[in-house]
């Protein structure tokens, strides 16, 4: 059966792909950003994904706001970057993995998520510059991906809690794939920023700290928020939260923080990496603790 071997979060600021096309990697404005990224390159080589489930908002480059649904997931065999006006220069084709997405939008169907299908789908800076983030080689890139969107540009936006249910359905249909692939959650958008209007520049450090602990150890808690809450507490934009708080849902049991970053500004916005894997020792010891004395010790092995 297939398997999530982690959850990475990260912001996705189109700067960063101008930083990336430039080589400014090591400048001192963006060095704290790119560091930050090295233990995840690290803990890649081990882990190794075959595919990455890629949760991400679209800002008018597939879906404009004449007709914009609130999730969607992409079929496609591979994925088109385009220029979106910020002046980027395109990353190449991303693989597809229709057999995974089939499944996925099945599956997210089959529990009353009526996800719109897409066959065709360009994707923006919020899924290419976390591919080149998270490997920074590019193509051929080493991995397949589904893209999963998340309306977070034209309100009303699915609530916290509904995208935290998405977030679990998915972690359920990927338990219940039959190929053996090894399955990375991608989030990607936020932290606090806010991109227009009297509070453009605004961020808060306090807030986004809270929520990447909360992430951790209690995600659920952030569904208390209300959309109007995070406008209010993260800035219009860092209702993107939503789509980290998608992927985290989507592993169930025990879990490890492996990595974590954090660093503002990076142009409006508080950057923000998270790296969650299962917490293999912890559900050892659950299992463990099931079983009949003198079995522990291989059990805890
Ligand atoms: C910025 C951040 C975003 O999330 C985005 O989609 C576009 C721009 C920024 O900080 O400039
Ligand atoms: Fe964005």
């Amino acid at each position: 059966m297939a398997e999530i071997v982690g959850v990475v979060c990260t912001s996705h600021v189109p700067l960063i792909g101008k930083a990336i096309a430039r080589g400014l990697q090591q400048e001192p404005y963006w060095k704290p950003l790119f560091d930050g990224f090295h233990p995840v390159h690290a803990w890649l080589e081990r882990a190794r994904p075959d595919v990455a489930v890629i949760v991400y908002n679209d800002h008018g480059l597939n879906f404009f706001l004449d007709k914009l649904p609130t999730f969607a997931v992409g079929a496609a065999p591979e994925y088109v970057n385009a220029d979106e006006g910020w002046g980027l220069p395109p990353v190449p084709p991303i693989p597809g993995d229709p057999e995974l997405s089939w499944h996925l939008i099945e599956s997210l169907i089959a529990e009353e998520f009526d996800v719109t299908t897409c066959q065709e789908m360009l994707v923006d800076h919020a899924f290419a510059v976390p591919m080149s983030l998270l490997w920074p080689r590019g193509a051929p890139w080493p991995v397949r991906t589904v893209p999963v969107c998340i309306n977070t540009v034209q309100h009303p936006l699915p609530s916290a809690q509904r995208c935290f249910k998405l977030g679990e359905a998915i972690g359920r249909a990927v338990a219940a794939y039959e190929p053996h692939v090894r399955v990375l959650i991608v989030g990607t958008g936020g932290l606090s920023h806010q991109l227009e209007g009297t509070r453009a520049g605004f961020i808060n450090r306090a807030f986004d700290e809270m929520c990447m602990d909360r992430l951790v150890e209690d995600p659920r808690a952030l569904t208390r928020f209300s959309n109007a809450d995070l406008v209010e507490l993260a800035g219009s934009q860092g209702v993107e939260l939503l789509m980290w708080i998608a992927a985290r849902a989507a592993l169930a049991g025990p879990v490890r923080k492996a990595h974590a970053n954090y660093h503002i500004p990076i142009s409006n916005t508080a950057a923000g990496l998270l790296l969650l894997v299962p917490d293999q020792a912890e559900s050892r010891q659950r299992t463990g603790s099931d079983r009949p004395a003198g079995h522990e010790q291989t059990a805890q092995a």
